[in-house]
């Protein structure tokens, strides 16, 4: 397989043609910032998973200039720093991989501005994206020429550290990205106006970069198109490019859109795989040094083509190793239906960074918690009853028998899966079936003795004798007490998804969380149907989804042409359609169906009934507070991993 074929970028000699992706280690540093134990788990896993280099999320340069940012990523802005760098690049390195840096120059308009001391800044004032009520200020000279200068003394010093090759984080409408695009950088000096000028400060850097690491190489990550009015095309991608090769880049790092388009640079579940590859092939056409592409290339054959084809010479995988960590040794050694898939829900990965918790992920409990979530073989032989096969009790059945527990799994339904079936069936949310592929898989691998159509009651799990009961039982709809709720032309949103029921050509959609978004945006967009989707509070998607989910969502709203009514509460749910209030006026609706998106609420009803009942009962997942898959996996990870 070519993808495993010895491979070179300048003077580095790589063991194939995989790299992980630089991704923000958000809460995995040391007190300081420094690159702890946490951290350096986290990379030697991937490494150790057969990666031919590892590049590290962005490391800050500099703190005098921005803050925010700077208190969250590894910092290697003094020599304090460097011990620790250097046992990361110890513990890649014993594993045959090679260890490349991404220094970040700052993040300027795309900082975070709330609770920072330090007012933002960039290339020229711009308004801040977290919040637009803040502007930045421009750097001054003297400032650019600062920044210039702490970059390439951390890159020389993490030459020192061990570190094989620097990242510069030229990408996505961070600082360096914000001098380069005319959008952001409408400065009258050197560093503005054509693209020359704008290209100074990166030009810069890259020149003392090179002076301070020698013929180390330097690769550049960077955006040949924002996706947004007024941003970057093609043609300028282009011309970048061409610059950065002849300023001697060893290899270009394409990336698509910016954080107005953020969908574009981490693909949510609703982007196609291999969404970037059209610009990774394009760059690819013109370059002579190495191209390295990335965007949800987790499907092996996918990555493999991508290679075989020429559409780049390095494969970057970012999410699918913070979900298995394995993926380059087992895709080698043929066992891919045993790799965990990313699922690109973005919750435990950028979600939680943004709620200042450790980076995760959703599907693999062990990300960022490497040793400390450690599983070891169980001490003894117990006997464990899982009852539900959703995501909660798969994970949890699977990793008590990984452990050598004796383990039998009930499933009421005729198959396993839960919510995860509902969740999986709109057209644009595909990503979720190779999950349950592998959590089945896994079952089976495992040796859990799975029974299905088994309604476990009370007297059925007492009779059963297990030494320890989790209950994964999920939730059940509870629908409102709306007049008329119970006619036949009205769905819960599992329902009709998992049913597809036959409809009239317009459907009632109510509640417009994530769930009834999606239904909303598969029955028009998929089915072509015409889609009202009612809110009662101010707007679509509920606070706190990630950003790039967010995007995505309402952009299939706006393709499908969705009719959404918020601030609209209903009042009467009829065979005609719904009467709805908005503003003291009450309003008829008309549709064919109306789908129920308000929500669910745990089913606890069987842990009440045994609790008293056996002698080690835990519930975990929806039956205990309704979530998401990330709450179930992680719940059901952690039941059986504390089994003693
Ligand atoms: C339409 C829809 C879309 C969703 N989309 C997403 C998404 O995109 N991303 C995301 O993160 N989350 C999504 N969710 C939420 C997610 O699916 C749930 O949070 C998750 O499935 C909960 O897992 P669980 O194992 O706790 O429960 P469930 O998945 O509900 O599984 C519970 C299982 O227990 C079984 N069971 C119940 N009682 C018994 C009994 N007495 N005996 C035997 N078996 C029993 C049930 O049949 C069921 O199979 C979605 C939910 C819905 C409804
Ligand atoms: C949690 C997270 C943090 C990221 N931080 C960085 C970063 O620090 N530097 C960078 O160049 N890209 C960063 N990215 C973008 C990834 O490198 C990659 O471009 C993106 O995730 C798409 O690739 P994937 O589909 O393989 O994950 C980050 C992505 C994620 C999910
Ligand atoms: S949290 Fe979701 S998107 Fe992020 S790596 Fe895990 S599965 Fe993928």
């Amino acid at each position: 397989m070519k993808m495993f074929e010895r491979s070179q970028i300048g003077t580095m000699s790589l063991r194939n043609r995989l790299a992980m992706a630089p991704m923000g280690t958000n809460g995995l540093t040391d007190i300081d910032c420094g690159y702890g134990r946490r951290l350096i788990e986290f990379y030697e896993a991937r490494a150790r998973g057969g990666l031919g280099m590892v590049m590290t999320g962005a490391a800050i340069t500099n703190t005098e200039i921005e803050g925010g940012i700077a208190h969250l990523l590894p910092r290697i802005d003094s020599p304090a720093y460097m011990g620790r760098l250097s046992e990361l690049a110890d513990a890649v390195h014993n594993h045959d991989c090679k260890l490349v840096l991404q220094l970040t120059a700052g993040f300027g308009r795309v900082n975070f501005v709330e609770n920072n001391p330090i007012p933002p800044v960039s290339a020229s004032e711009n308004v801040c994206f977290l919040d637009p009520t803040v502007t930045t200020r421009a750097l001054t000279t003297d400032e650019i020429q600062q920044l210039v200068v702490s970059y390439a003394t951390s890159a020389g010093m993490a030459k020192i550290a061990g570190v094989d090759a620097i990242s510069i984080q030229g990408y996505g409408g961070y600082i360096i990205d914000q001098f380069m695009s005319a959008l952001w950088n409408r400065r009258d000096d050197e560093y503005g106006g054509d693209l020359d000028g704008r290209m100074r400060f990166a030009m810069e850097i890259l020149g003392a970069t090179r002076a301070a690491v020698g013929d180390m190489p330097i690769i550049f990550k960077f955006t040949p198109d924002h996706f947004i009015e007024g941003g970057r095309t093609l043609e300028e991608g282009l011309e970048i490019a061409r610059r950065l090769e002849a300023a001697g880049v060893d290899a270009l790092h394409v990336d698509a859109g910016c954080y107005e388009a953020w969908d574009r640079v981490i693909p949510s579940m609703y982007e196609k795989p291999g969404s970037q590859l059209e610009l990774v092939k394009a760059i690819k056409e013109i370059a002579t040094v190495p191209v390295i592409g990335h965007g949800k290339l987790g499907n092996p054959k996918l990555a493999q083509s991508v290679i075989d084809e020429g559409i780049a010479d390095y494969v970057c995988l970012g999410r699918p190793v913070l979900a298995d960590p394995e993926w380059p040794n087992k895709v080698r050694a043929g066992l891919e239906s045993q790799i965990k898939p990313c699922i690109a829900c973005n919750d435990a990965c950028i979600g939680r960074g943004y709620e200042m918790k450790y980076l995760g992920c959703t599907v693999n409990p062990l990300t960022g918690m490497e040793r400390t979530y450690e599983v070891f073989p169980a001490t003894s032989k117990k006997k464990v009853l899982v009852v539900g096969g959703g995501p909660g009790g798969m994970e949890a059945a699977r990793v008590a028998a990984e452990r050598g527990l004796d383990v039998t799994l009930w499933e009421q339904g005729a198959e396993l899966g839960g919510k995860l079936l509902p969740a999986a069936a709109p057209s644009f949310k595909q990503d979720i079936i190779p999950l349950l592929a592998y959590m089945k898989h896994g079952l089976e691998q495992a040796g859990v003795k799975v029974e299905l159509g088994r309604v476990a009651t009370p007297d059925a799990i007492e009779a059963f004798g297990a030494d320890r009961v989790i209950l994964a039982t999920g939730s059940r709809f509870s629908p409102p007490p709306i007049p008329g709720v119970d006619l036949d032309n009205v769905y819960s949103s599992a329902q009709f998804l998992s049913d597809k029921p036959e409809t009239g050509g317009h459907v009632i959609v109510i509640g417009a969380g994530l769930c009834g978004s999606e239904v909303a945006a598969e029955l028009a967009v998929t089915d072509g149907k015409k889609v009202t989707l009612v809110e009662m509070a101010g707007e679509v998607v509920p606070e706190g989804t990630n950003i790039p989910t967010l995007m995505g969502i309402r952009s299939l709203l706006a393709q499908g042409q969705v009719d959404i009514r918020v601030d609209t509460k209903v009042m009467e749910i009829t065979r005609e359609g719904i009467i709805a209030e908005r503003d003291g006026k009450s309003e008829a609706i008309a549709g064919d169906a109306i789908v129920m998106a308000t929500g669910y609420v745990p089913d606890a009803t069987l842990r009440d009934a045994v609790e008293s009942r056996v002698a080690d009962c835990v519930a975990i997942g929806d039956s205990v507070k309704v979530g998401k898959i990330l709450n179930a996996i992680w719940s059901g990870f952690h039941a059986a991993r504390v089994i003693e």
